[in-house]
């Protein structure tokens, strides 16, 4: 197995080397089992769990062929498909294929949208009673379910994330979420006793590329079982499930407008921001552009929730059962290629076990299949877009340059496509930038502590605030570290785990509001 090393990487590199137990043909299972000797050869005996990664897998790719899509969209105002002016090409991240173009909505599309929000809340939304709502939005989650296979397929190729993904986590936490909130639509006295509830008004709703449908979902299920109408914009590399969503939003016979879907980039997200009309703003992406956004509303009477970027702890501690530590580790880093804001991409290891957990770590690494994300067997599929991926080359760059050790996983890449190999640092410290800034790849950086205040006080020590992670045998050090960690999701002995009831949002930099659960309703309602 050779690749191409890539020019912004430099020689401090070390790399799978086909050392005993990396998973290589011919590797005897007992072998494998006892002796690990990486580079320096200083990690010792690790005892290792196999990974079925002794043979090769067949390719088992899903078929797309059933699934449907029109390769030019507008967008989607007033219950109506409409046409729309200065379409950009959607690319198959992991084909680099043109999939279709959609059109750029600009101030005056908006504001059509705009338009048919407000009038869809006045007309029909505000007047309906909440049962009848909780139906609507209950038949929009089972229409999803209905139509997940087709939803997950056009989500994988449109994002790239591999399949088992979208099937297992996106649509189905997707749909769920519609679910969830049609129960509390006619419940809101009940939600919040003894307080008078009221919708907002429109909600504008700007989200990202790494979760597409499912961040729909998180922006449209809570506002529309509190009552509000919506204009949803979907980010400009990944509109094509929210295409579909709209066809189900006119198949259930949603009144029209009361969710429009307005196609574009920046600046048709910074048009809804502005415009007088809307009473809303929730916003998923990154740190700056949340910041832009906060700015440009400080002088409006406008509520604004924002779900910003993330920096976010993993901690492992000597006690804990390291081989679940390890799943946990590639649940939290490599899931959706990385490109999670609530990521585990900062791994803090108790000084004493770091050896065995690098080691471990490189291992499973061996066993990660990194290619075609339609194949049902692919754990990591296609960074989304170019950008991204050279966001993510320069920086693993700088963490080279700054000093850090770069380990990147041996696997054999598609020719085509945006892929990165899933990749870790070791010899990190604070100051590098790979672990400060949000990397949002595929790209672990590894740091350590003796003692759990300096972990509390490392993973305190960032200018995010969204998730950790604890992994310890103990429940006492469980909770006391929890306690003491600014995070706004703080998960135990597991990682990356969601549910459509758990608020989810961040402390610092990482925005403000919550999502999901009574928290993700109260950001649409005004409560008094
Ligand atoms: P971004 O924040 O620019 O894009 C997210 C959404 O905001 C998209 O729908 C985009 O069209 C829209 N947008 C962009 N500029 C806007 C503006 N001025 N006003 C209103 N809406 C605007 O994120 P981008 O450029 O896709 O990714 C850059 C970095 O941001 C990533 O490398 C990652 O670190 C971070 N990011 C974090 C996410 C998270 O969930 N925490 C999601 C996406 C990106
Ligand atoms: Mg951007």
């Amino acid at each position: 197995m050779s690749h191409e090393r890539d020019p912004l990487t430099n020689p401090k590199i070390e790399s799978g080397d086909g050392a005993p137990g990396d998973g290589t043909l011919g590797d005897p299972p007992s072998d494998r089992a006892t002796s690990q000797m990486h580079g320096d050869g200083h990690y010792g005996d690790v005892r290792s769990l196999l990974f079925g990664d002794l043979w090769d897998y067949a390719p088992a790719p899903e078929t797309a062929d059933h699934v449907q899509f029109q390769s030019r969209y507008g967008h989607f105002i007033g219950g109506e498909f409409v046409e729309g002016e200065n379409f950009f090409p959607i690319i198959n991240p992991a084909t680099e294929e043109v999939l279709a173009e959609v059109a750029t909505a600009d101030a005056a599309v908006v504001d059509r949208a705009v338009t048919s929000a407000r009038s869809a809340y006045d007309k029909y939304w505000s007047k309906l009673s909440a049962g009848e709502r909780g139906k609507f939005i209950y038949h929009i989650g089972r229409a999803i379910q209905e139509k997940a296979r087709e939803f997950a397929i056009l989500e994988t190729m449109n994002n790239g994330k591999p399949i088992k993904e979208s099937r297992d986590v996106d649509i189905p936490l997707a749909a769920a979420h519609f679910l969830y909130y049609a129960g509390w639509a006619d419940k809101l006295e009940y939600a919040f006793p003894g307080a008078a509830t009221r919708p907002l008004g429109v909600a504008g709703q700007i989200i990202p590329w790494n979760f597409p449908l499912m961040m729909a979902a998180w922006k449209i299920a809570p506002a529309l079982a509190a009552g509000n109408t919506v204009v949803l914009k979907p980010a400009e590399t990944t509109p094509l499930t929210a295409m579909k969503l709209a066809e189900i939003i006119r198949e259930v016979d949603l009144p029209p407008g009361v969710v429009n879907i307005v196609n574009g980039a920046g600046a048709t997200g910074a048009a809804i921001v502005e415009h007088g009309g809307i009473d809303k703003i929730a916003f998923t992406g990154s740190t700056e552009v949340g910041k832009i956004i906060q700015r440009s509303l400080a002088r409006t009477r406008k509520s604004l929730t924002l779900e910003l970027g993330g920096k976010g702890a993993n901690i492992i501690f000597e006690d804990a059962p390291l081989d679940q530590a390890i799943e946990g580790v590639i649940n939290g880093i490599y899931f959706n290629q990385g490109h999670v804001c609530c990521a585990g991409s900062r791994l803090l290891v108790q000084e004493s076990v770091v050896d065995t957990v690098v080691a471990k770590l490189k291992q499973r690494m061996a066993s990660l299949r990194v290619g075609d994300p339609l194949d049902k067997n692919t754990d990591i599929g296609a960074i989304n877009s170019f950008d991204q991926l050279t966001r993510i080359k320069e920086l693993v760059a700088a963490g080279v340059d700054e000093g850090a050790v770069l380990y990147e996983s041996e696997c054999d890449l598609p020719d085509r496509g945006f892929f990165f190999r899933p990749s870790f640092f070791t010899n990190v410290s604070q100051s590098h930038r790979i672990a400060r800034e949000e990397i949002f790849g595929p790209v672990l950086s590894i740091l350590t502590f003796r003692t759990p205040s300096e972990a509390i006080e490392r993973a305190n020590n960032s200018r995010y605030g969204l998730s950790a992670g604890i992994w310890t045998d103990k429940g006492s050090k469980l909770f006391k570290i929890a306690g003491a960690l600014r995070a706004g999701v703080i998960w135990g002995n597991t990682f990356n785990k969601f549910d459509p009831g758990s608020p989810f949002g961040g402390y610092k930099e990482s925005g403000f509001g919550r999502e999901g659960g009574l928290h993700g309703l109260r950001s649409y309602l005004e409560v008094r």
